[in-house]
Formats: C-alpha cells, sequence, structure tokens
C-alpha cells in the first residue's frame, strides 16, 4: 500500500451568506499518496477550489470556515492549527499553483528577484546564493537561456514561461505537497500539454505528492495516478485513473467523460452535455443531489443521500445504481453503456 501524505476525512466547509451557513463540501475524503498525483475533477461551483484552500487554510481568510472533520498531514490535523503554525507549513511543506499565472507574479520585480525572493523567504538562503539558485530553478523548469530570462519582467514573457516561473516559485521551498488549482486553463492546448509533461518530470525527480484541480477529464488522463470527481461539494466517485476510465461508474463520471471530444462511450461524434446546471450552495436537492440531472434516477435517489459504495478496493462511487447488492462486473457495464 502506498503511504498517504495528505488525508483528509469527512471535511464540510461553509461560508455565512445572507441565506445563513451554507455547506461548501459536504463530508469529502480524498487522500493524496506521496510521490502521487490525485486530480481533483468537477464543474465550476463543485468546490474544488474551497477544497484546496481549505487545506492551506486560506478558507479562513476567505469568509469560510472549516465545520467538521480532517486533514491529516503527516499526521498533523491541519484543520486544527493555529494561523502561525500554518505559516510555516504554507509555502514550506505545501505550496500551491493558482490558475491564473499573471496574477500571481508581481509585474514590478523581475521573475529571477521573485524566485530569489522565495528561496530567501523560505530557505533563508543569502541573496548571492538565492540568485544563482533561480537561475538552477529557471533551468529546472524548462527555461530556455535562464540568466536572460531571470533578468526579464513578467510582460516580456509569454503565459506559458509565466506559468513555469510559477511552478518554478512554488518549487523554491522544495514542497513535499504541491496543489495546483487549474494550472494549465489559462494555455493553449500545445503548451497545456508541455506544462503537464513539466510537472510530471519534476515529480518524478523531486518525488513531491501533487494535488491538480481540473474541470478537464483529459488533462486527468494525462497526470493523475488517482482521480475523485466533485459534484455540489460532494466526492460522488473516487479510484485509480485505470477504474476510472475503464469502468466509470456513477453517472456524472459518464457524463463528464462522455463531454470528452473522442472519447469511446461518446455519442457518435456528437458532442453531449450533461443537462441542467449544478445547484448553487445551499440549494440542494433532496436524496442524491446528482438526481435532478441524472438519466438513471430513480425513486429512491429522490428520497434518499446514497452512501459510498466499493466497487473494487481501489474505486467507490456514492450512486443507489450500487445500493441494494455490492458492484458486479456486470453493473458496471449496463450502466456504462446505458
Ligand atoms: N467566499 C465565498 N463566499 C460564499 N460562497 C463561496 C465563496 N467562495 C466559493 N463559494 C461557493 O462555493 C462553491 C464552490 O466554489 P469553488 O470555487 O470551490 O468551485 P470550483 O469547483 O473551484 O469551481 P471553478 O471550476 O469555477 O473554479 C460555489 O458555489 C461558490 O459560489
Ligand atoms: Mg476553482
Amino acid at each position: 500500500m502506498a503511504e498517504k501524505l495528505l488525508e483528509i476525512r469527512k471535511l464540510t466547509t461553509g461560508f455565512v451568506t445572507e441565506k445563513g451557513l451554507v455547506k461548501a463540501t459536504d463530508q469529502i475524503s480524498i487522500a493524496v499518496d506521496k510521490g502521487q498525483t490525485l486530480c481533483l475533477v468537477g464543474e465550476s461551483g463543485s468546490g474544488k477550489s474551497v477544497t484546496s484552500l481549505a487545506i492551506m487554510r486560506l478558507i479562513d481568510y476567505a469568509g469560510g470556515m472549516i465545520l467538521e472533520g480532517n486533514i491529516d498531514f503527516h499526521g498533523q490535523d491541519l484543520a486544527a492549527k493555529k494561523q502561525e503554525e500554518m505559516r510555516e507549513i504554507r509555502g514550506n511543506r505545501i505550496a500551491m499553483i493558482f490558475q491564473d499565472p499573471m496574477s500571481s507574479l508581481n509585474p514590478v520585480f523581475t521573475v529571477g528577484d521573485q524566485i530569489a525572493e522565495s528561496l530567501q523567504l523560505h530557505q533563508n538562503k543569502p541573496a548571492k546564493e538565492a540568485a544563482q539558485m533561480a537561475i538552477d530553478l529557471l533551468r529546472l523548469v524548462g527555461i530556455p537561456a535562464p540568466e536572460i530570462r531571470a533578468k526579464q519582467y513578467p510582460h516580456e514573457l509569454s503565459g506559458g514561461m509565466c506559468q513555469r516561473i510559477v511552478i518554478a516559485i512554488a518549487l523554491a521551498c522544495n514542497p513535499e505537497l504541491l496543489i495546483a488549482d487549474e494550472p494549465t486553463t489559462a494555455l493553449d492546448v500545445t503548451v497545456q500539454a508541455q506544462i503537464l509533461d513539466l510537472l510530471r518530470k519534476l515529480q518524478a525527480e523531486l518525488g513531491m505528492s501533487i494535488l491538480l484541480i481540473t474541470h478537464d477529464m483529459g488533462v486527468a488522463a494525462e497526470i493523475a495516478d488517482r482521480i475523485a470527481v466533485m459534484y455540489a461539494g460532494a466526492i460522488v466517485e473516487e479510484g485509480t485513473v485505470e477504474e476510472i476510465f475503464e469502468h466509470p461508474s456513477h453517472p456524472y463520471t459518464i457524463g463528464l467523460l462522455q463531454s470528452i471530444p473522442g472519447f469511446e462511450g461518446g455519442r457518435g461524434g456528437e458532442l453531449y452535455t450533461i443537462k441542467g446546471t449544478i445547484p448553487p450552495i445551499g440549494q440542494l436537492p433532496s436524496g442524491c443531489r446528482f438526481h435532478p440531472r441524472c438519466p438513471h434516477a430513480m425513486q429512491i435517489c429522490r428520497e434518499r443521500e446514497p452512501q459510498d459504495f466499493l466497487l473494487s478496493e481501489d474505486h467507490r462511487a456514492a450512486c443507489w445504481l450500487f445500493g441494494d447488492k455490492p458492484a458486479q462486473a456486470d453493473d458496471r457495464e449496463e450502466v456504462n453503456h446505458a
């Protein structure tokens, strides 16, 4: 069994809104193994970023809170940490990269200085050594002519290069866990593939764990060891990348996969869309949160929330289709091609 670096158990988070306290994530449980990549996948508004903010405890500054659950990192519960303790962990042992690279970079400092600053801050490196290490990091993230690039400002670099710089800043503290929230969404497809390659290469070289957030199943297929599918604040399916792609089981996961152009389960060239929209937080339907959009919804789905059902040792789904008996391979086939 792989060793777990991060284990989130029954994490419930919420925000105080005009309608009172509303839950943004509801009892979610996921784990990231050492040296592995977990992709958290789901439509916009499903609670992916809120989950990452909770791990970093930045949710406290976004007007939200952790209501219940644990975030075990090396056996320490981050959910119970004081902010001054979290400051030691953030940027040192856990680093985060955000969706829009340009907004993470400071336009008035050279990129070399920005990486060096991170090294000085997190690793107490003297200025001269930090400047040299910044150039080495630029080389590590695949920036050509790093000595020249180090002296340039963010606006002089392309979007893909800026994302490489953001990754270099995150790596400056040698993190055990890298959280990447939609790291390639703002980039065109070719550059996206290069950044995913880079993350894979860095992971192999540095042995870090990655929690990658994406709405794109195609991205998850490229990089994930495991995939957790999130819908309206809950994990509806979780498993190894092979299990999720070969035996997708939750109707939501199947819908996401059928929405990928060219996916074999898709409908003859026509792009599939999951009907309806994700409910806003605080307005969940009764029973299964996906039932109003589900092509297989049954009476029980309207009435009772499904629990997690184990489909194999490496695969679980929260769906009543598997509810009255342990799931068999035949069940999967039926759902898959329904
Ligand atoms: N500060 C906040 N106050 C109130 N509600 C919030 C706040 N931040 C997020 N939410 C709500 O929590 C839910 C989950 O948001 P989150 O940003 O995690 O979604 P996401 O899965 O990251 O979506 P996207 O793919 O668009 O980034 C959404 O309904 C959102 O409106
Ligand atoms: Mg988000």
